[in-house]
């Protein structure tokens, strides 16, 4: 199969690769030598990628320097696993010379991104992200860290990676209800940035789910150079860099309020249908584009409806709390069509009243 390169140039600490292939993992480390020939690998990965035997496939006989992340999942994401990995590191004479190989989702991503970070004040990551959330977002914008005790990604740091492999067939191991919730962010892209982009997901959606990895590479490669490309543009957040939270601002609200019942993707496709329902309120889009929505997430197999369990004041008091509120309430990022961002002069995000969210809430429950 053939292998695909993206550029992403001119950031901080310089650009780097996207390399995105079916068998990358098995070459990794020469890969890895090649670009850095004086320095020592280490590589951070969890329970669930040595369980599903990815971490053999990345050392084949080589046994290279490792911290495995136990349990796998968000509640290892703490100060004190980067602490007990820089410890780790510093326990094997690792000094400035040393390169991070990031092995996982989006919690090793963050984790081990972040670790990279600040070890001896910085030393570069390579991501080879193992699920599709991390491989259409988590692993490309440069945002690591960790959650604190009362907040999720609380401490961090921006830190590009040095190169990002993405390596479909690693893919095969992801259990079937984060595989479909990891979808999501596809979506989401070809919703912000690009309609052709959605009507190839609701055309090859049987392919992809059936995992095919030449599908499964050009959907890679979409995801690339869409978020590649917002990144470049706005790679501290500051203005453009919002659209990828469309769907985001209902979405973390119901994650929040599911207790974390409903995977991010789950929530967020509640999220996405949100956004849609607000559009039509407004008067952006009749309904059949969120038809179209609601059709191919139910097709993935991701909720379309809020629960009844989730009540709208708790929603409506989660979203006054985002973190990007300003004043007690957040903007929303909307589209006026699939690749056409509702723009406000120079903004992105759109004030949206409360009492036009809550119709849509009302709305929300199906
Ligand atoms: N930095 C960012 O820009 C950004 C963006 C979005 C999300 N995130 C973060 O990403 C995290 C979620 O990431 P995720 O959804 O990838 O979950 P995850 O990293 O927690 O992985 C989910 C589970 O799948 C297992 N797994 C991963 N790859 C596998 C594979 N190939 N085969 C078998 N099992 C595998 C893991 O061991 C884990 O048990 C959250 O912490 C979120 O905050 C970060
Ligand atoms: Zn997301």
């Amino acid at each position: 199969m053939t292998e695909h390169h993206i550029e992403v140039p001119a950031l901080d600490p310089g650009g780097y690769t996207i390399h995105i292939g079916s068998d990358l993992v098995t070459s990794l480390l020469d890969r890895v030598s090649e670009q850095f020939p004086k320095s020592q690998p280490f590589i951070v990965t969890d329970k669930g990628l040595v369980d599903a035997g990815q971490l053999s496939r990345l050392q084949g006989d080589r046994n290279v320097g490792h911290f495995v992340i136990t349990p796998a999942g968000e509640v290892s994401k703490t100060m004190q696993t980067v602490t007990a990995i820089l410890e780790s590191m510093e326990a094997a004479s690792l000094g400035r010379d040393s390169v991070v190989v990031a092995l996982g989702g989006g919690t090793v991503g963050d984790i081990a991104g972040f670790a990279a970070a600040i070890f001896k004040r910085g030393v570069p990551v390579v991501q080879v992200p193992t699920t599709l959330l991390a491989q259409a977002d988590s692993a490309l914008g440069g945002k690591t860290g960790v959650d604190s005790s009362l907040s999720k990604n609380a401490f961090g740091a921006f830190w590009h990676p040095a190169a990002v492999y993405i390596d479909v067939h690693t893919l095969e191991t992801v259990n079937d209800r984060d595989y479909r919730a990891g979808l999501i962010e596809s979506v989401k892209h070809a919703m912000i940035a690009d309609a052709d982009y959605f009507a190839y997901l609701e055309s090859h959606l049987d392919a992809i789910l059936r995992r095919e990895y030449d599908v499964l590479s050009e959907v890679a490669l979409k995801n690339c150079r869409i978020k590649g490309h917002v990144v470049q543009v706005d790679p501290t957040e500051r203005n453009m860099r919002r659209i990828l939270n469309y769907g985001h601002t209902i979405g973390h609200a119901v994650e929040t309020a599911s207790e974390f019942e409903l995977l991010h993707g789950e929530a967020i496709a509640i999220g996405l249908v949100g956004a849609g329902l607000i559009e039509v309120e407004l008067g952006f889009s009749d309904s059949t584009r969120l038809d179209r929505v609601r059709a191919l997430l139910k097709r993935i197999g991701l909720p379309v409806t809020l629960p009844q369990s989730i009540r709208p004041d708790r929603l409506i008091d989660l979203i006054r709390r985002d973190k990007k509120a300003v004043d007690r309430w957040p903007r929303f990022v909307l589209i006026d069509n699939f690749g056409q961002i509702h723009k406000q002069g120079k903004e992105y995000a759109l004030d949206v009243g409360k009492a036009t969210i809550e119709v849509v809430l009302e709305h929300l429950y199906g």
